[in-house]
């Protein structure tokens, strides 16, 4: 397995040029589903979930090139309504095959997410609303079978706030007889730009982005040609490399309307952040200032930035309290962050952090995606050399992540399995 190597305390500064967003593209692939032709998505990311889910698009049938991060999707032969569950267990978002082929083929097979419908990270949502929308759905060894000779629209009000099931039912309904009302709905910009490339395929869809989602189901939809949106959270992990090295970082193509809450949290933590003509400039702090994090729902801040902001708070001046209001155990990289220095208690959903002058480079374990990009951050920062096992995780969702900060003034470089580290 890859590891990361980095030598802390350098100051960067330069331009760094912002990917097309992981959380937005896949489900757009899984849509492209919805109707035969060849479906074109641009400004997508070069990374490891892209593969996954392109994967699962071959074996349910469809084409699928990807080149210069164009993706061409060609969905005129595709005939297979399952995705298996080595692919599923390798990457969740691929369960969201389920609404579009049950939608066009009537039928699908998905396995489970890992887990079970209500076990950690559930479904219940997804299947809640497909059940609504008259589809029959049963659990078989694993795996999701659904079938419905016919979608109906229908009213659905969701137990509780999730992007995939929003978007899993938007999907559905696109293609059912009649009108569907979705409420307490997900409000991220992913869910609003899945809602803009499915009008682009003709769907009828409105308020997406507010609470209340108004779809006037199709006969049939056409392939679409769209470019996909810049990344958020890529965006905010590379402003809190800016915050956490104190330096002058401009992000090119970055969506400063997408990332408000964690522009005004960066302000806190005493950054300042500007708009500039092809993206945002954020410089970080000499000290930084402690802050307190309560993550929720969009527009609140996300759960996605919850680790990064934690590997600046570990530094910051004082004490802070995050407080995780999505994934009550999302707290995998508090343990190695201690490896490197930092002081942090867990109390049930909450970490008490309180920062320290400075961290000690050390050996560290990548975990999820997230905690992998926050044990990057701190590795900027901590004296002497970080090094980072298990980098597979961060090849999910950031694409050329050492290329990028090296380019502006980060010692880091990646040694492949096998290759020796000099
Ligand atoms: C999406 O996951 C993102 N993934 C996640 O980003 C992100 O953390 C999450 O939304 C929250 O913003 C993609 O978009 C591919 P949810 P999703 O359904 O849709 C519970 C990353 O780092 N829930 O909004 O799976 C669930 O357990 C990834 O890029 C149910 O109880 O998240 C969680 O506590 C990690 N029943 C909460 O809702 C359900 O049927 C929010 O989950 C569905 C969800």
């Amino acid at each position: 397995m890859d590891k990361l190597l980095i030598r802390g305390r350098e100051r960067l500064s330069g331009t760094i040029p912002i990917s097309g967003s992981k959380n937005a593209v896949l489900p757009m692939m899984a849509a492209s589903l919805l109707t035969r032709g060849l479906t074109t998505i641009r400004n997508v990311p070069d990374l490891v979930d892209v593969h996954t889910m392109s994967n699962v698009l071959r074996i349910i049938g469809a084409k699928v090139v990807f080149e210069d991060n164009v993706l061409q999707i060609d969905t005129e032969t595709f005939n297979y309504p399952e995705a298996p569950y080595d692919l599923v267990r390798k990457m969740r978002a691929t369960y969201y095959v389920l609404a579009p082929l049950l939608a066009h083929m009537k039928k699908a097979k998905v396995s489970l997410p890992g887990g079970c419908v209500i076990g950690p990270r559930p479904v219940d949502q997804h299947i809640k609303a497909l059940e609504a929308l008259g589809a029959r759905i049963r659990l078989e060894k694993g795996y999701i079978i659904a079938d419905a000779e016919e979608l109906h629209g229908c009213e659905i009000f969701f137990d509780l706030v999730s992007v995939g099931a929003t978007a899993q039912a938007m999907m559905a309904a696109t293609l059912a007889k009649g009108d569907t009302i979705l409420e307490n709905v997900a409000k991220e910009p992913e869910v609003v730009a899945l809602a803009q490339f499915l009008s682009s395929m003709g769907a009828k869809i409105k308020g997406a982005g507010s609470d209340i989602i108004e779809i006037k189901g199709v006969e049939q939809l056409q392939p679409t040609d769209f470019t996909n949106i810049p990344d958020r959270i890529e965006t905010g992990t590379y402003m809190a490399a800016a915050v956490i090295t104190g330096s002058r970082l401009t992000l090119e193509g970055a969506d400063q309307k997408n990332i408000k809450t964690i522009i005004r949290k960066m302000r806190e933590v005493g950054a300042t952040v500007k708009t500039v003509k092809n993206g945002i400039e954020v410089a970080g702090p000499s000290v930084i200032k402690p802050t307190d994090i309560h993550t929720h729902p969009f527009p609140a801040f996300p759960t996605d930035m919850q680790a990064q902001m934690m590997a600046i708070l570990s530094v910051a001046d004082g004490r802070s309290v995050i407080t995780e209001g999505i994934y009550p155990e999302r707290f995998s990289h508090a343990p190695e962050l201690c490896r490197l220095g930092a002081q942090i208690v867990i109390e049930d959903n909450k970490a008490l952090v309180t920062g320290v002058h400075k961290l000690e480079g050390a050996s560290v374990m990548a975990s999820d995606l997230r905690a992998s990009a926050a044990l990057v951050l701190a590795g900027l920062v901590a004296d002497g050399e970080t090094e980072i096992l298990r980098v597979y995780h961060i090849d999910r969702g950031y694409e050329k992540i050492e290329e990028k900060l090296a380019a502006v003034g980060a010692q880091m470089k990646r040694i492949k399995e096998g290759d020796d580290e000099t």
